[in-house]
């Protein structure tokens, strides 16, 4: 490509600036990646995708975490072909919406009931309003830095946020039962919920799956106190269990967030809950004008169908583990001190001595130049559309971006 030939890619960033503020928003902004990745994509299939450039990348974002099955999986496709061919979104539900229901209540032991709306904000903030309008109280408890959405009381951002917004919040360390214990005592008669994260998936630093011990001091605190257990399961769920990711401690929460894989990159979210707060759930009003979209419904339907008829969080793990080694072994050869924490399945990605960065940064363009499309500081993704050729081809670029940075760096 000529110098003065601008890229698909840079055309369509110029032109955004003019009509989107700040040329796009949020954690999309490609601002927030290493220089030259992508800000526009084209296509995507199984676990590869193209952006606008043409250039084709092994994918270990999964478009943030939706798509489980890989892109353009032929029974979610023929799913949402049929449901669009009947009617997608109509005056009120289709069937869709009770077999779905009906499929979340056999599947997640902690659910009588199941709600659906359209993003994981959606979810966690129903499940913090059926928790208030349950307990008839008010404070909240969630682990500092967790992410739970972008809504005022939870948006990592305080521009535009008013002090009242987030009046009730009160935070605790993840993992730390003594401080979820303190804010407990502190929150007093007025406690209404304890907000967890599936696992410590903060980001930028190492992630921790939750201890038997904190999970069980969770569960405690809300039996006693009458306050409801919610696990945020947007990120995590469907990836690590089925039922839900706090089952592998073995700790049922009474209201759990959804969304992200649960209709394979259709729009999608959903509110579990227990009989205790069946009430309260059908009390509050909440909706949307897209929620009940026939669509995203269907395609949930046939993503967890065949979740649970192929074992795809096995075939997860098993090719996260895969890579896992693989990086090991590498940054090994290459004395490279490299930290890698999270479920195989959701890994992350660290460096020894790299408080910039510039390590991590290095290594993901290094990857990206030669087709992996990585994070330098986020959870990744992988899918059941990852085998172990493409995992296998995919090592063979960190492999040269790892030597890339011992180069540059020295061995650490
Ligand atoms: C744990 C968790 N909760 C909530 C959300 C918010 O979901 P959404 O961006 O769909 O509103 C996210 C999104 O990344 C998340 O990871």
């Amino acid at each position: 490509m000529s110098e003065h030939r601008p890229t698909r890619d840079q055309e369509l960033k110029a032109r955004a600036r003019r009509v989107i503020p700040g040329g796009m928003w949020g954690h999309l902004d490609v601002k927030r990646q290493p220089p030259g990745y992508p800000q526009y994509f084209e296509r995507a299939r199984g676990c590869r995708m193209w952006d606008v450039d043409g250039r084709e990348y092994i994918d270990f974002m999964c478009s943030w975490g939706p798509i489980i099955l890989g892109h353009h999986d032929a029974d979610v496709d023929a799913a949402v072909r049929a449901q669009a061919e009947a009617g997608d979104c109509l005056n009120g539900p289709s069937a869709r919406l009770v077999e779905l229901a009906e499929l979340v209540v056999e599947l997640v032991p902690h659910a009588d009931w199941a709600m659906f709306s359209k993003n994981g904000t959606d979810a966690t903030t129903v499940c913090v309003t059926v928790a208030r309008a349950a307990t008839q109280r008010r404070k909240v408890l969630a682990a500092r830095r967790a992410y739970h959405g972008a809504a005022p009381w939870c948006t990592p951002s305080l521009i535009g946020v008013t002090a009242e917004d987030r009046a009730h919040i009160a935070h605790f360390d993840y993992n730390d039962p003594e401080s979820l214990r303190q804010a407990a005592v502190e929150a007093g008669d007025d406690l209404a919920a304890i907000l967890v994260s599936a696992f410590r998936h903060d980001l930028g630093r190492d992630h921790e799956l939750p201890t038997r011990e904190f999970a069980a001091a969770a569960r405690e605190i809300c039996d006693r106190t009458g306050a409801a257990l919610i696990v945020d399961d947007v990120r995590a769920g469907f990836r690590l269990h089925l039922g839900g990711s706090w089952e592998l401690v073995g700790v049922r929460p009474d209201l759990a967030a959804w969304s992200k894989a649960i209709a394979n990159g259709h729009a999608l979210a959903a509110v579990t809950g227990s009989d205790r707060f069946r009430e309260a759930a059908s009390s509050v009003f909440t909706t949307g004008s897209f929620w009940c979209a026939s669509v995203p419904m269907a395609a949930a339907v046939a993503t967890l169908a065949k979740l649970r008829d192929t074992d795809g969080v096995a075939h997860m793990r098993a090719m996260g583990q895969r890579l896992r080694d693989g990086l090991a072994t590498q940054a090994k050869s290459h004395g490279i001190g490299l930290r890698q924490s999270g479920p195989p399945q959701m890994p992350l990605v660290l460096f020894e001595d790299d408080a910039d960065l510039a390590k991590g940064t290095l290594f993901c363009q290094e990857a990206l130049r030669r087709g992996v499309f990585l994070h330098q500081n986020h959870t990744m993704f992988l899918s059941v559309a990852h085998k172990a050729a493409d995992i296998d081809q995919a090592l063979e670029a960190t492999d040269a971006a790892l030597k890339t940075v011992a180069e540059r760096f020295g061995a650490a």
